[in-house]
């Protein structure tokens, strides 16, 4: 048979543990998964050109695949056991999971865990070895000093979760990435998710409503011509301190959650934060950037550096009373940068402050209370000096369950929105959405939006750097291509979906 006899030339020993003792699941199948103690193994051959690889297992703890994928770029697989709980970072028991894998010499690859939160818009990756030519997806390349491909980390010698990282920043066209690179490599130790979890929150690169659905560990391999053997030796994945290698948990899924804005409640308290180009973010009296690292979702509100200048929102408040408005930003200059907030045009409070962060990548949180009464409402934050607004990164609300509202909801109409040029960024809602996946590492997004008036690429929508032809697209412009509607995240020639330049914000909904 075919493939024992390429086994036996790669590693005799695993045929004769083969051999020795039959095992419990084997398969070459693209995605063949098996259940197994409440977890899920999955062989999970997901990139183009893609060989073969072969898969089995014994149970979670024990299983291996050997991979031939051709020495060609881009990633081909990731064989991975995966596991799935649901819990907000708020409220998350204590999760760790413990690891011991043996790995090959040679080839592209590293061993990493892909962790899933709010229906797949945030991956969070724990690379803890690697090997050959593997880079994290980063916003920024370019920077030398020993990391993986250039990828510039946006920190780095973080200790967290029981070791020690750099951290980068990216997307991978449908999910916000945050990948943790251990300073050094290691196959076997135990991880805290709940710790890294809260770190993330805390550090303002996702919020506390966060939800925790899946955990994967496996090899993500680009390059293992001839044939090379990845094994997990052990493996568990314990909540509040318990092993989970026996007992419930599930799924449930259904954790509907809008995906457009992140929203949950705990109790009575609740709240939702809402990212530049989600449902509730309507317009910037400038663009959305991500120039200046730190910010969460994929990028910061950046208006023109005018007095009256504005970032506007519209938000839901199912009752009247009070509601905290929550801004995180950064303002790297000297000085502060007053606003006012106006609620339905009319000003609410008079003075927010948001005083210097002390560079633009640094960022804080400015907060105030405001009373709103039950319904829909735009909420405006605008300049009154003359430097405009600091960069906005989200604005939460917490109350009585707010939530984020389409800006061209209900009343007045206005629309806006228009023609195709550069910069704008607002737009309207981007709707639901619902990535399946599960098994892929890379999942594809399904959301929906207006295409209408969007340019078609390739009619660009900015000029080149000297000014000439319309052949570019600026960060947060917008281009349909094929169907689909993208945004770019920073100024880029590629056509759309072919590469991070872009994030896909779904299918063109008319
Ligand atoms: C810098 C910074 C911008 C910021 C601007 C400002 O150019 O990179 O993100 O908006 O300063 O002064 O407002
Ligand atoms: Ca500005
Ligand atoms: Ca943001």
């Amino acid at each position: 048979m075919f493939k024992l006899t390429k086994w036996a030339l790669v590693t005799g020993l695993s045929v004769f543990t083969c051999l020795a003792n039959a095992q419990n699941w084997e398969s070459c199948g693209q995605w063949a998964n098996w259940d197994v103690n409440g977890y899920t193994i999955y062989n999970n051959l997901w990139g183009g050109g893609a060989g073969n690889q072969c898969i089995w297992a014994n149970d979670e703890g024990d299983w291996g695949v050997t991979a031939d994928h051709p020495n060609t770029g881009g990633i081909k697989s990731y064989p991975n056991v995966d596991f799935d709980v649901d819990y907000t970072v708020s409220s998350m028991p204590n999760i760790t999971s413990s690891f011991n894998v043996s790995r090959p010499g040679s080839g592209s690859y590293n061993t990493a865990y892909d962790i899933w939160y709010n229906n797949y818009a945030y991956e969070i990756m724990l690379w803890v070895n690697w090997n050959g030519q593997m880079g994290p997806i980063s916003y920024n390349y370019g920077c030398s000093g020993g990391y993986p491909s250039t990828a510039c980390p946006v920190e780095t010698d973080i200790q967290v979760g029981g070791h020690t990282w750099n951290l980068f920043e990216g997307t991978n066209g449908s999910a916000i990435v945050y990948s943790f690179l251990r300073t050094s490599h290691t196959n076997s130790g135990t991880v805290n998710i709940t710790q890294i979890s809260k770190w993330l929150a805390d550090n303002g690169y996702f919020s506390s409503n966060t939800k925790l659905h899946e955990i994967q560990l496996g090899f993500e391999i680009s390059q293992s011509a001839g044939g090379l053997d990845f094994r997990m030796n052990s493996y568990d994945v314990t909540v509040g301190g318990n092993s989970s290698s026996s007992s419930s948990s599930s799924s449930s899924s259904s954790s509907s959650s809008s995906s457009s804005s992140s929203s949950s409640s705990s109790g009575n308290a609740s709240s939702a934060s809402i990212q530049e180009n989600q449902t509730g973010f309507c317009s910037v009296d400038g663009s959305v950037d991500n120039n200046n690292g730190g910010f969460t979702g994929s990028g910061f509100a950046n208006t023109d550096n005018a007095n009256g200048n504005s970032v506007e929102w519209q938000v839901n408040a199912p009752s009247s009373g009070n509601y905290t408005l929550t801004w995180r930003y950064a303002n790297g200059a000297g000085s502060n940068r007053s606003a006012k907030l106006l609620v339905d045009d009319t000003t609410a409070v008079s003075n927010v402050g948001f005083p210097s962060t002390g560079s633009w990548s640094s960022w804080s949180n400015s907060s105030i209370d405001t009373y709103l009464e039950a319904g829909s409402h735009r909420i405006r934050l605008e300049a009154t000096q003359s430097s405009g607004l600091g960069n906005i990164d989200y604005l939460e609300i917490a109350g009585d369950k707010p939530a984020a509202a389409s800006c061209n909801g209900s009343s007045s109409s206005s629309s806006s929105s228009s023609s195709s040029s550069s910069s704008s960024s607002s737009s309207s809602s981007s709707s639901s959405s619902s990535s399946s996946s599960s098994s892929s590492s890379s999942s594809s997004s399904s959301g929906g939006g207006s295409c209408a008036g969007v340019n078609t690429y390739p009619d660009w929508t900015a000029k080149d750097w000297s000014g000439g032809d319309y052949n570019h697209a600026n960060a947060g412009d917008k281009m349909q291509h094929q169907g689909s509607l993208y945004q770019a995240n920073w100024y880029t020639n590629t056509e759309p979906g072919t590469d991070y330049s872009w994030t896909k914000l779904g299918n063109c909904s008319s």
